[in-house]
């Protein structure tokens, strides 16, 4: 649909939380994280007190039995060449220059904002589902039955609430696709539903089911850019991973006393993965996939032992109450989630997890190199000497941006040797430093006298495989208790640090701020330049030489959303009153022309979330269309662009979240006219063109 209708009324009036969310998200999503107060109270300044080619990060060679080419989404495939340039300069970042000027080639009728209970995508373009929760995931599972749902069902059905995704192709026609299922929603998957205290039990382990990520194999419907779930015969791959799979710890902090409890006294073992936000692939063909929000689903954080308090605090956990208002009571089927009887449960979840989707009886693995808090993705890429490196956000407010790098280099081609440096080598924590005198910051999103939002960056280092380069602190530490290292450091605090994706095309890495409703005129800073931040900003990273394992970068910013003719907001330089509204962007990905493909999560102007493209290029560079929208109440996430640029997907997270919503007043009835589905979409071209041109 072309022109979408007016706004419409809605049934049911939300009040909305911070932000654009409804208060239902804010409660399922992140347990109500924005009424406590935030967890990072360091006094932190917040500001400056002070290839090898580069194979993209989800583009490579799969080595080993399959063959099968791996190329994820928004790559555009095989890497391009990372171009060599010299030493970072500011103004080059900031003024749009870097890289060569090119067409970006996006001509699309931008989609206009709307409130309608419908996917709506640019005119001359068609979508479908691909696969909705509840669907049979493997071969044995039955057919989704909204009123009649058990935990074993769920167990082999498509999870809830549909996050990162991504593709590794088996042929020109088909495909895995691995979908990550962050939370669930209780209010909207049970009739009746009040709260995990008097929720029936079954409906508890259904809830447990419904976590973790899905394998699912698609293929090509004919020649157009239609994809669809496989749904007969053998479907080798297909998996579920829920939050009673078994994964193993490992790397530095794995075996240690801080990942130990009663019923693993070898601190390596650990039972699912929680709240899986985004994530990235791997060069040999792995999924990484972050825990994001873990510290809601705990009890009992008043009963641990007093020294432990304040790690649970700075992370956000409350250890004044014994249960948190909006628990899912997992307590109640498994004891471990109650911190009083098992306090150390809780440092077994906030890690990257590695996946491998080619093999469905593999033991998925938690990465403790890499640190744990709010993961929100891990994207990875190459050193120019071929270590390899990864890019992490820590989604809270005031939290930090991180990268790893690993001590050894990637060998194309030798998968076990690959799989070992996700388990050693160094990570740091960003720290932003301005270029403008700081009196000319002055929150409202107005540029400094230099014209930009720009300056340099060093990236500290925190722990080196077992040495800790953080005072008072060993390596277990920093690796478990990581905010709490980076505090010490002097990291810079960022608004809401989530999708942290490296141009295929260019090099460039771009860092998504989602918004920060609590950032200050006291603390506003240059990379955080706006009181308030309602609607969010992106961040453009150029790493010395264009090496991503160097230490020292230069920075600026190419997009501060919200309403075009709200004056503090800059789209690039780029005229205005030509751009399309924007506000929290979330996930980001990029074509193989090298523009940014943009999925927002909170829209606080009014609107529902779309998908967004903005040329990083050329004349074109900051000219933000809106592709699509989703369905009333939801998010969009894990955008993701086909190796023949010929279809975009996207995660329709949570549709009719809305508050007050239950499935007899439901706010959505996508995509089936009853209840709401979070469902992977796909879009494509009519006549089959490349997605946006
Ligand atoms: Fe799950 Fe940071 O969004
Ligand atoms: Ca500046
Ligand atoms: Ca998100």
């Amino acid at each position: 649909m072309a022109n979408p209708s007016p706004r419409r009324v809605l049934p049911l009036l939300d009040a909305p939380h911070k932000g654009g969310r409804s208060a239902m998200t804010c409660r399922f999503r992140c347990g109500n994280a924005c009424d406590h107060g935030v967890p990072n109270t360091t006094d932190n300044e917040y500001f400056g007190d002070l290839a090898a080619a580069a194979v993209s990060r989800r583009g490579a060679l799969r080595a080993g039995a399959l063959g099968a080419l791996v190329v994820t989404a928004g790559a555009a495939g095989m890497a391009a060449a990372v171009p060599a340039a010299a030493e970072p300069d500011a103004s080059a970042a900031a003024s749009g220059k870097h890289g060569k000027p090119g067409k970006g080639g996006l001509a699309f009728t931008p989609v206009a904002p709307n409130t309608q209970d419908a996917l709506v995508v640019a005119d001359g373009y068609e979508s479908s589902v691909v696969v909705r929760w509840g669907d049979p995931v493997t071969e044995d599972a039955p057919a989704f039955d909204f009123d009649n749902q058990t935990a074993e069902a769920q167990a082999r059905q498509f999870g809830y609430n549909c996050d990162y995704v991504t593709f590794f192709p088996l042929g020109p026609n088909r495909g895995l696709l691995w979908v990550n299922h962050e939370y669930t929603n209780e209010a909207l998957m049970f009739r009746g539903y009040t709260d995990g205290g008097a929720a029936p039990v079954e409906q508890i382990k259904i809830a447990l089911a419904a976590h973790g990520g899905s394998v699912v194999e698609i293929r090509k419907n004919g020649s157009s850019g239609r994809w669809e779930l496989v749904t007969k015969g053998r479907r080798r791959y297909n998996r579920r991973i829920t939050a009673q799979t078994r994964f193993t710890i490992s790397g530095p902090a794995a075996g240690g006393d801080l990942l130990k409890t009663a019923a693993d006294p070898s601190g390596r073992t650990v039972y699912g993965m929680l709240n899986n936000c985004s994530g990235g692939t791997t060069p040999w063909g792995t999924v990484l996939t972050c825990e994001e929000n873990w510290n809601q689903y705990f009890v009992g954080a008043n009963g641990v032992p007093e020294e432990q308090k304040p790690y649970l605090t700075r992370y956000g956990l409350s250890t004044t109450s014994a249960i948190p208002s909006g628990s899912r009571r997992f307590d109640r089927v498994e004891e471990r989630f109650d911190l009083a009887k098992h306090p150390h449960e809780v440092n077994r979840f906030g890690w990257v997890v590695e996946i491998d989707p080619f093999d469905p009886t593999s033991t998925p693995v938690k990465r403790t190199a890499l640190g744990r808090f709010a993961h929100e993705a891990a994207t990875t890429t190459l050193a120019k000497d071929g270590r390899l490196v990864v890019y992490m956000g820590d989604d809270g407010r005031f939290e930090y941006l991180y990268k790893f790098v690993s001590t050894k280099r990637y060998i194309h081609g030798f998968d076990r040797h690959n799989r070992s440096l996700l388990d050693e080598g160094t990570l740091y924590v960003a720290k932003f430093t301005g270029d403008s005198p700081a009196a000319e910051i002055d929150g409202s999103g107005k540029l400094p006298s230099d014209g930009a939002f720009d300056g340099s960056g060093t990236w500290i280092p925190l722990v080196t495989g077992s040495k800790s380069h953080v005072p008072g602190m060993t390596a277990e530490e920093v690796l478990v208790h990581t905010r709490l290292a980076a505090d010490k450091v002097g990291a810079t605090k960022m608004d809401r640090p989530e999708d942290v994706e490296r141009s295929p095309v260019t090099g460039a890495v771009y860092v998504v701020l989602t918004n920060n409703s609590n950032r200050a005129a006291a603390n506003v800073d240059e990379a955080n330049p706006r009181i308030g931040n309602k609607h969010g900003h992106i961040i453009e990273i150029v790493e010395a030489g264009d090496d991503a394992g160097r230490t020292t970068f230069a920075w600026s910013i190419p997009l501060v959303c919200g309403d075009p003719k709200d004056p503090g907001t800059y789209f690039a330089g780029f005229d205005k009153t030509q751009v399309s509204p924007i506000s929290c962007p979330d996930n980001i990905t990029f074509d193989a022309e090298g523009n940014l493909w943009i999925s927002t999560d909170g829209n606080a102007l009014a609107a529902n979330d779309g998908l967004f493209a903005m040329p990083l290029r050329g004349s074109d560079r900051g000219h933000v269309r809106q592709f699509l929208t989703v369905p009333f109440g939801a998010e969009t996430c894990g955008p993701l662009i086909s190796p023949d640029q010929r279809s975009v997907f996207v995660a329709v997270q949570h549709p009719g979240e809305i508050n007050g919503a239950t499935p007899d007043n439901p706010s959505s009835r996508w995509p089936d006219g009853t209840q709401p589905r979070p469902s992977v979409v796909v879009s494509w071209h009519k006549q089959g063109k490349k997605i946006g041109s």
